[in-house]
């Protein structure tokens, strides 16, 4: 934070320009990844018999390039950015923001020199090894320290909804690190859990859960209660409806993990109360849907021109779809066809592609001008093109995985009348996927072509302008009135 005087604290946009730039190129190193695995599904001899491609090695590659350096260096910039301009303070401290940069870029080289090696710890979206988990936990709690340390020292009276989801996330997450975490060393390269059995396996999906409903959901709903009405250039549709989605969302969300260990060593009981949690949480989810749709309310037309406004809108679209999907898979008859299937992999890039991506998009195409002291993109008609690739896309593949996951679901399960033997051997509903393997293949170009293209963009963007230089404005006035989602570019 550099002081000219003392009305004239500058806000720290250096980190969020940082976080913004990496965060594209993640995502296109993240999802060309999820197309290089796509297509080894189809054409096995891509790994080249070299054991550093094998699917074993790039797929946990894919998933963490898409969730912690596309998706959470997304959610660390935005909530940098936000947190300043709804507290109108500066970070409260430029240092450790700068060390959260750092230390989280550095976790992810780890990550793509390590997942490649082979050297894993075998638990799903948790694969990194202790010493980079403890990287992780130093990177997060400094994290921890810039976010709630800058909306202690606020210069507004109230706390802006989106900053309470970033903030859920930013805690929830750090105690699920922590506790599935917990292992014991036997050598700088592996390591073994503290809990065995049952025990490990929920405790797992209580983190792999919640790392959907934390990371994947709530840090995406901040993003989403700010550039929504910023865009749309109107206030929330309820404010209050915020709030109860705010709270209704985080106590349901942390009770549904066992809905990934249905018909397992784990209780029933414990199973029969993540089917109930998970289905109640349709409600919460569609309530923030409802909310951040109807802020258009009045602006309607907006869509027909602007294709930012879109991408944000469409993302909720996929938000209230896969709300619906996982409630529906969760309840105990509907798993039984759907689990191990395709289905499963179709449902989350709904929530990935659809959701999380096109939010994160729509969010940058706001910011990336304001950061560089552009007014806008450089093309908007280059940004309509990225929203129907995208779109494309995203339907391609959820699509094709519906009818294959359903499919192999129902090939699995069939028997003869007559003698009660399975009709169908494993491999022929591999053979029965591959068309629509081949589906998701080219539906993931569509979508890298348009990642490639919001990257010319953005380059573009940047070098056409300079690095914004803004203060904050009334830095000693404490008393300012609650700031609404529309104040403040
Ligand atoms: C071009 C875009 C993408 C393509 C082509 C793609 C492709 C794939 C493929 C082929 C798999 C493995 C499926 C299997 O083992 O059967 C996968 C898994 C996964 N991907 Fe993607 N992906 C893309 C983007 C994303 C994004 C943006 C995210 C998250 C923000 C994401 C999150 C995941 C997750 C969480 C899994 C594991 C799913 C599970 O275990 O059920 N992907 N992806
Ligand atoms: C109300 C909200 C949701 C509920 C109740 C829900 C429920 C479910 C269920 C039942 C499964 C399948 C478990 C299995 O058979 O193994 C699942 C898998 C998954 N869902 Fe959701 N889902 C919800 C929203 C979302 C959203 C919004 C996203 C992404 C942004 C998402 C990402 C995932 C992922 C990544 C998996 C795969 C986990 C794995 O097996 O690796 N879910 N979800």
């Amino acid at each position: 934070m550099s002081q000219t005087n003392p009305q004239q604290i500058e806000y720290n946009l250096k980190v969020v320009r940082q976080f913004a730039v990496v965060t594209v190129i993640w995502g296109i190193i993240g999802m060309s990844l999820g197309v290089f695995i796509a297509a080894q599904l189809i054409w096995p001899e891509l790994n080249f018999d070299t054991p550093w491609l094998t699917y074993s090695r790039l797929r946990p590659l894919h998933t963490n390039a898409v969730i912690f350096a596309f998706g959470t260096s997304a959610l660390i910039g935005t909530s940098f950015y936000i947190v300043q301009k709804t507290c109108k303070t500066a970070l409260f401290s430029d240092k450790l923001a700068s060390f959260v940069f750092w230390s989280w870029q550095t976790v992810i080289v780890l990550a793509v020199i390590t997942l490649p090696m082979g050297l894993s710890s075998t638990k799903e979206y948790a694969e990194l090894e202790w010493p980079i988990d403890i990287l992780i936990t130093l990177s997060w709690v400094a994290y921890i320290i810039v976010f709630f340390g800058t909306l202690v020292k606020r210069n507004t009276s109230h706390i802006y909804v989106a900053n309470w989801f970033y903030g859920g996330f930013i805690v929830t997450i750090a105690v699920l690190h922590i506790v599935n975490s917990m292992a014991i060393p036997v050598s700088f390269t592996k390591s073994y859990s503290l809990y065995a059995g049952a025990v490990d396996a929920m405790v797992q999906w209580w983190y792999g859960h919640n790392a959907v409903g934390f990371l994947l959901t709530a840090g995406f709903l901040g993003m989403m209660y700010y550039f929504v009405p910023k865009q749309a250039e109107r206030p929330v549709y309820s404010y209050r409806l915020s709030v109860v989605h705010f709270w209704a969302l985080i106590s349901l969300y942390i009770w549904a993990g066992p809905h990934h260990l249905h018909y397992t060593a784990l209780p029933d009981w414990a199973q029969s109360l993540g089917m109930v949690m998970s289905v109640i949480l349709f409600v919460p989810s569609w309530g923030g849907m409802i909310n951040g749709i109807m802020t258009l309310s009045g602006a309607w037309h907006k869509l027909k021109t602007d294709p930012i406004l879109r991408f944000l809108i469409v993302s909720l679209s996929f938000y209230g779809m896969s709300t619906f999907e996982g409630p529906m898979m969760a309840i105990k008859s509907v798993n039984a066809l759907s689990h191990y299937t395709d289905w499963t992999v179709g449902h989350v890039h709904s929530g990935a592609l659809g959701w999380v991506a096109m939010i994160t998009i729509g969010s940058l195409y706001y910011l990336i001008p304001r950061l560089w002291s552009q007014t806008q993109m450089h093309s908007i008609k280059w940004i309509n093109t990225h929203f129907w690739l995208h779109t494309i896309g995203v339907v391609l593949y959820i699509v094709a995985l519906w009818i294959s996951g359903v499919m192999q679901g129902l090939m699995w399960r069939a028997v003869n009348a007559t003698d009660g033997t399975l009709t169908y051997s494993f491999v022929e509903s591999v053979v029965a996927s591959y068309p629509f393997w081949f589906i998701r293949f080219v539906g993931g170009l569509f979508i890298v072509a348009g990642m490639i293209l919001m990257a010319v963009n953005v380059y573009r963007t940047i070098r056409a302008g300079k690095p914004t230089v803004e203060y904050v404005e009334d830095a000693v006035e404490h008393s300012s009135p609650a700031p609404t989602a529309t104040q403040s570019a």
